[in-house]
């Protein structure tokens, strides 16, 4: 079982931003990525859909004798895996915003979180918000459009600046000096979301974070691959019109071979 890979999926390609972490933190291990890029973005579809999809990518993932799942989602962590958790044995590590370093680093008191309003508005969030609500002012910020720039590689230019400036002004303006990105699509958009904030603000994602948990929960269960050489990663997409395919090689910074989902789970 420790020799099986672990799969990894996004409503597209937003999570290969928490893939890169697990990549470095464990690279003996073999990954399987799903990016389900003919439904990008999660975050404007109802939460049963969403759940839907989520578990027919994990009995993808269960075929393929996956030793662990990463919802490498934010969206997909808020709508389904308190659904999903109970009808699998199999570790399931999800995404959390991160607030707990943010409300750590923060000087000011106030930090802001980037995010969809699907995340915004689901349990997991509001529990979150809770839990810090003690310690630290949270300016949640839904972001409309930036998903959708990340599904074209659009990572930089003005529509991106532009839809970014907007939405955290209104943080800097009430004197946010940690922005958390509670999507994982952002990362791919840090270098521009740091720049227009300018260089009192910090700027995290969890990324390294569920890659540390990951490989926690695989020392507990003697499930680490242990092995002196490399794993291999592979790659699929429900998006069949070669976009995913191209956008997957831009951000992992490879030319990467994206084989189509089979058509019952497309
Ligand atoms: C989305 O598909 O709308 C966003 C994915 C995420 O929340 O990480």
């Amino acid at each position: 079982m420790h020799k099986n890979p672990i799969g990894v999926f996004d409503s597209g390609v937003g999570g290969l931003s928490v893939l890169r972490e697990i990549r470095k933190l464990l690279p003996e291990e073999d990954l399987l990525y799903v990016a389900d890029s003919a439904h990008a973005p999660y975050g404007d579809k109802s939460k049963e859909f969403i759940l839907e999809r989520s578990a027919t990518i994990v009995d993808f993932f269960v075929s393929q004798n996956v030793k662990a799942i990463v919802v490498a989602c934010n969206t997909a962590t808020g709508a389904a895996v308190k659904e999903l958790r109970p009808k699998y044995e199999l570790p399931m590590i999800a995404m959390e915003p991160a607030v707990k370093p943010a409300s750590e680093r923060s000087q000011t008191g106030i930090i802001g979180v980037l995010a969809t309003s699907r995340t915004i508005d689901s349990n997991n969030f509001q529990i979150l918000f809770a839990r810090f609500a003690d310690k630290v002012k949270i300016l949640p910020q839904a972001c409309p459009g930036l998903v959708e720039q990340v599904e074209r590689g659009n990572l930089n230019g003005d529509k991106i600046r532009t839809l970014i400036a907007q939405y955290i002004q209104p943080l800097l303006a009430q004197n946010v000096d940690v922005i958390v990105l509670g999507c994982t699509h952002y990362p791919f958009l840090a270098p521009i979301i740091q720049e227009l904030a300018g260089s009192s603000v910090t700027v995290i994602d969890s990324g390294s974070a569920i890659a540390r948990e990951l490989k926690s929960r695989l020392e507990k269960t003697t499930l680490l691959a242990n092995r002196p050489y490399p794993g291999a990663v592979q790659f699929w997409s429900s998006d069949e019109t070669g976009t995913a395919k191209r956008v997957i090689s831009q951000l992992w910074d490879a030319e990467i071979d994206v084989s189509n989902l089979p058509e019952r789970i497309s």
